[in-house]
């Protein structure tokens, strides 16, 4: 797919530009061409990117929360995007925890204020909102969770990532069916890693902290399995189905998982000796620690997106970490920019 001939001189909003997930999408949207409108909050977590990646120089950030519909909706009306990719979340399970209200209020009612401003413009076109593997209630199969499964979720993050993907089901069934005017679609990864990620309690920043520092890796749950991805795939996933959308609303809209090939899923012990490997020295110590619920051997299937939107993961896990690890080691060593070689990883993910 030429991403170029599809996102150039488009106007694209990104909510959640400032996260990490984020700025990688604000950085590829602007090298096609698009004219990038990003929405962030202050404070924010994972803070670094955005402005390490000299996006601020090029594409003018807007401050405000997205639970405030008033000031949303003007910034929205004034600017027309004709894609909207929704990614602004609390997206921490550990902070779900700790601060549930602001948890469900942040991601479920951010999503239905984007849905609704949407719904009622007459410039959107295409709509991707982005919610999470976790949204599936747990049923400890090992196959992988389609996107017809039932949705569920035991801890306040999941829970508010189910709710919000009821939210935007709802808003398909009743106004994308009837009018056809506007594509909406959820878009569910898993867990994903990459260079520039600041966020607290996420396995590559503390890695990699460690690694600076010259620390042992302390690890809690060396044998945790997740579904670890680049954050490329994913990404180009989410630019696929918005070109999608954008050609043929109706067909496109529905739910749709970028997770990574089916019995990937590796441990937290494997993916450090990986990291260690490549960063060419650091230990590691083994500290285990009873953790909160998190659901664990989560797979999605992504047979779906692979038949109809031709997209397939790209990078083996072995890959994803090496790439991360370039991409921290070079930064580090001001070897290279973070914005250059974001470009960089990038651009060859393209070739
Ligand atoms: N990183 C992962 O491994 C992963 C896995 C599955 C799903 N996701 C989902 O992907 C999306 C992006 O995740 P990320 O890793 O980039 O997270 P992140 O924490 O790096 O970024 C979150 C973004 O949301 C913004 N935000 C938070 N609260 C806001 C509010 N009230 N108003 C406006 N903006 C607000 C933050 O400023 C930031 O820009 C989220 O929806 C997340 O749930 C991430």
């Amino acid at each position: 797919m030429n991403f170029y001939k599809i996102y150039q001189n488009k106007k694209v909003l990104v909510t959640g530009a400032t996260g990490f997930k984020g700025a990688w999408l604000c950085l590829w949207l602007h090298i096609l061409g698009a004219r990038v409108y990003a929405v962030g909050y202050s404070p924010n977590k994972n803070k670094n990117l955005f402005y390490s990646l000299n996006l601020h120089k090029k594409i003018k950030i807007n401050i405000l929360d997205i639970r405030d519909k008033k000031k949303l909706s003007s910034y929205i009306i004034k600017n027309k995007p004709q894609f909207i990719f929704h990614l602004a979340a609390q997206p921490l399970i550990l902070d779900g925890y700790k601060e549930p209200y602001k948890t469900y209020a942040i991601n479920t009612l951010g999503t239905l204020n984007i849905l609704e401003i949407s719904r009622k413009s007459k410039f959107v076109r295409s709509l991707i909102c982005v919610t999470s593997d976790k949204c599936y209630e747990s049923n400890f199969s090992t196959k992988g969770f389609k996107e017809t499964d039932r949705l569920g979720g035991v801890d306040p993050y999941s829970g508010s990532k189910a709710a919000a993907e009821i939210i935007i089901k709802t808003y398909i069934e009743s106004y994308q069916k009837k009018q056809n005017l506007i594509g909406i679609a959820s878009a569910r990864a898993g867990n994903v890693m990459g260079g520039g990620d600041q966020s607290p309690n996420r396995l590559i920043p503390d890695i990699v902290n460690s690694l600076q520092s010259k620390k042992k890796i302390i690890l809690r749950n060396p044998n945790f399995n997740r579904p670890w991805q680049h954050v490329i795939d994913p990404l180009n996933g989410y630019l696929m189905l918005g070109a999608y959308l954008y050609k043929n609303p109706k067909k496109f809209s529905g739910a749709w998982n970028f997770g990574t090939e089916k019995n990937t899923v590796t441990s937290v012990l494997t993916i450090v000796k990986y990291a260690i490997k490549n960063w060419g020295y650091g230990q590691l110590k083994i500290k285990k620690q009873k953790k909160f619920y998190e659901q664990t051997n989560l797979q999605l299937n992504i047979e779906k997106s692979k038949k109809i939107l031709k997209w397939k993961p790209k990078y083996k896990i072995s890959e994803s970490v090496k790439l991360t690890i370039e991409w921290y080691k070079n930064v580090f060593n001001n070897k290279i920019s973070p914005e250059d070689i974001t470009k960089k990883q990038i651009l060859d993910y393209m070739k």
